[in-house]
């Protein structure tokens, strides 16, 4: 193996799913020097089919970097969304309720977004990086080494940011007595199926029905969403796409149901549901975010916006220390995050209790039938829901809580 250069930055980002995309154009837009290592290709990373529902505070940030404008031109706004329950559907009017809505806006779009402006600022992006390994994290010369193509790199920095996913290496590279993990596994399994077809729903439907949870979603006017909750053990060729739309069917409700096109899936994958914290998010001179600090169960359709809350306070506090030397963002950073974190995990965790059928729970059955009643009942629960659904605010920039400190 031949070696190859060593580079300096100021933040090494490991990962170039959306938190380690946004998180280098944040830095790039406050003059901070940073480069992203990705262990796949850009290929890879955009033919991953993942999120598509996106909170105001999102799309607030992808619009102060000037990376919005195919989002506002193909992306749709939602005012409300349906629950369907024992054949009927109810609707939370999230606009009335609260005064926000959510985009709808696949998350490989967001990544081509955001590659291309990277691409079109002339920031470096490394793809098909093979074993990376963080070093030194703990001190203050921190570095990452990788392989690409047979040859070895090194990249000294001054910070490292993991935004490498719930699998990627920089939780990993912390010892395991240092991590408070919190974890929740569930019974079971989503498998989701892209279509081309135009939906036959305006907004989406989350149904608790007797056969399980299905969720009607969309990526465009010509384009379908759709899930099914699954055993663990079903594998992919399990289900065929007549099969997977035949059970669609059964769950969604009648009137969607005679309406819905069984058309071929041009993406089919099972995903299993899983609650996860790790605390901290900082240690030394690496800061985990997104999916490699957290990750919650898809139903509330946290993950995505999570991680750019995450990156958001973390851009803040790079900002701030290397504007003023202010180390006091940097090590308020964790609890930051933690705070949005932690609810976004409990409206996470209580949206696929109520959703899911969870076998063998007679008392859990009856507390969900009279939770979803409630729901449909009581405007303060629907506002409830709507708040969390729409996302919670991600709290005063650290600009702001300067402004209060000073006066
Ligand atoms: P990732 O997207 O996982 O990116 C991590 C990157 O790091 C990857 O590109 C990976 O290849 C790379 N990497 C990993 N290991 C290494 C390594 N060793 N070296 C270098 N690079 C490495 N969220 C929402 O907000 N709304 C939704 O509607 C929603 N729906 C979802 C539906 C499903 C079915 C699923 C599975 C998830 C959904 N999510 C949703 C969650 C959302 O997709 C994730 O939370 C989001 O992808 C997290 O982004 P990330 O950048 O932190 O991690
Ligand atoms: C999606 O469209 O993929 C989607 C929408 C809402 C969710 C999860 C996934 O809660």
């Amino acid at each position: 193996m031949s070696t190859g250069t060593r580079t300096r930055t100021q933040v090494a980002i490991v990962g170039s799913g959306p938190a380690g995309l946004l998180l280098g154009q944040l830095l790039h837009q406050a003059g901070i020097d940073a480069i992203i290592v990705e262990r796949h290709s850009a290929e890879y990373v955009l033919g991953r089919i993942r999120a598509g529902v996106l909170e105001q505070g999102t799309v607030e940030v992808l619009d102060r970097l000037g990376v919005s404008s195919r989002l506002h031109a193909e992306g749709s706004i939602h005012e409300g969304v349906e629950i369907g329950f024992r054949g009927r559907r109810h609707r939370i009017p999230l606009k009335t309720l609260v005064g926000k809505a959510v985009t709808v806006y696949g998350q490989t779009e967001i990544t081509r977004d955001l590659m291309e402006a990277r691409a079109a600022c002339g920031a470096t992006a490394v793809y098909e990086a093979v074993d990376v390994e963080l070093h030194d994290w703990a001190g203050i010369s921190p570095k990452i080494s990788y392989r690409r193509h047979g040859v070895a790199y090194e990249i000294a920095c001054d910070f490292i940011a993991g935004c490498d996913g719930y699998h990627g290496v920089s939780r990993r590279s912390i010892p395991p007595p240092a991590l408070n993990i919190f974890e929740r596994v569930y019974p079971f399994g989503w498998l989701g199926v892209l279509a081309d077809v135009p939906p036959p729903w305006q907004e989406l439907i989350y149904a608790n029905s007797e056969r399980g949870f299905a969720l009607a979603s969309l990526r465009s006017p010509t384009r379908v969403r759709c899930y099914v909750q699954c055993s663990l053990d079903d594998r992919v060729d399990d289900w065929s796409d007549a099969r997977f739309w035949d059970e669609f069917r059964r769950r969604i409700g009648e009137e969607i149901a005679d309406r819905v096109i069984a058309a071929p899936s041009i993406e089919k994958s099972i995903a299993p549901l899983r609650s996860f914290v790790v605390e901290p998010l900082r240690y030394g001179r690496l800061f985990l975010a997104g999916d490699a600090a957290h990750i919650v169960p898809p139903t509330g359709a946290k993950g995505l916006n999570l991680a750019v809350s995450d990156v958001f306070y973390l851009h803040e506090a790079l900002r701030d220390f290397y504007r003023e030397r202010s180390e006091r963002p940097l090590e308020e950073y964790s609890e930051r995050c933690l705070r949005r974190i932690w609810k976004a995990e409990r409206f996470s965790w209580w949206m696929t209790r109520q959703l899911h059928r969870f076998p063998g729970d007679a008392f859990a059955a009856r507390m969900q039938e009279t939770e979803l009643e409630y729901l449909f009942e009581s405007i303060a629960a629907q506002t409830s829901m709507a708040e969390n659904y729409v996302g919670l605010p991600f709290g005063p920039s650290t600009d702001s809580l300067r402004t209060h400190a000073a006066a």
